[in-house]
């Protein structure tokens, strides 16, 4: 069987196409270290997250030398708590869960975002430079307050910077 040149290009260029798509596909939900939220995440109980050791009494606490964690719980139209202060040139990482519906975390102009869900810890690390300060909003639609739901991240200075409850 004769096949013309233009056809055997052509074939040979659709079939590296789909190859080029497949191998775009597989990097981009392997490749890249995104994670979705999934059963092997730890879990809470969100009916009774006051009684959480950390959910309980959300916060920053210290967890190194320029490390800390930040517990935030998400309620219909609220960040608990509503001003969160970290340090400057600090590694940062947020844990959040929610104690009734699907709503998000998202500091305004950088690239952490996830979504919070019942049941579920989602984590977001961040490294803070520059004392700034950041809004966090809910870009989750979670009910009639949703535009309402907001906090304020402020980045200080590190020798300005305390622990609430610290001497
Ligand atoms: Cu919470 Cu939208």
């Amino acid at each position: 069987m004769n096949i013309h040149t233009y056809e055997k290009f052509w074939l040979l260029a659709s079939m590296a196409l789909i190859v080029g798509f497949i191998l775009t596909i597989t990097y981009g939900s392997v490749g890249l270290g995104i994670a979705m939220v999934d059963d092997s995440e730890p879990t809470v109980d969100p009916e009774n997250l006051n009684d959480h050791p950390d959910f309980g009494d959300p916060g920053v606490e210290k967890a190194g030398e320029n490390e800390y964690d930040v517990y935030i719980r998400a309620i219909q139209f609220a960040f608990i708590p509503y001003q969160i202060e970290v340090p400057a040139q600090s590694t940062v990482t947020f844990h959040l869960t929610s104690g009734d519906v699907i709503h998000s975390f998202s500091v305004v102009g950088t690239n952490a975002n996830t979504m919070i869900i019942p049941g579920e810890i989602a984590t977001v690390t961040v490294e803070t430079e520059e004392p700034g300060e950041y809004g966090i909003v809910c870009s989750e639609y979670c009910g009639s307050g949703h535009h309402d739901m907001e906090a304020l991240l402020t980045v200080v200075p590190q020798d300005e910077f305390e622990l609430e409850g610290d001497e």
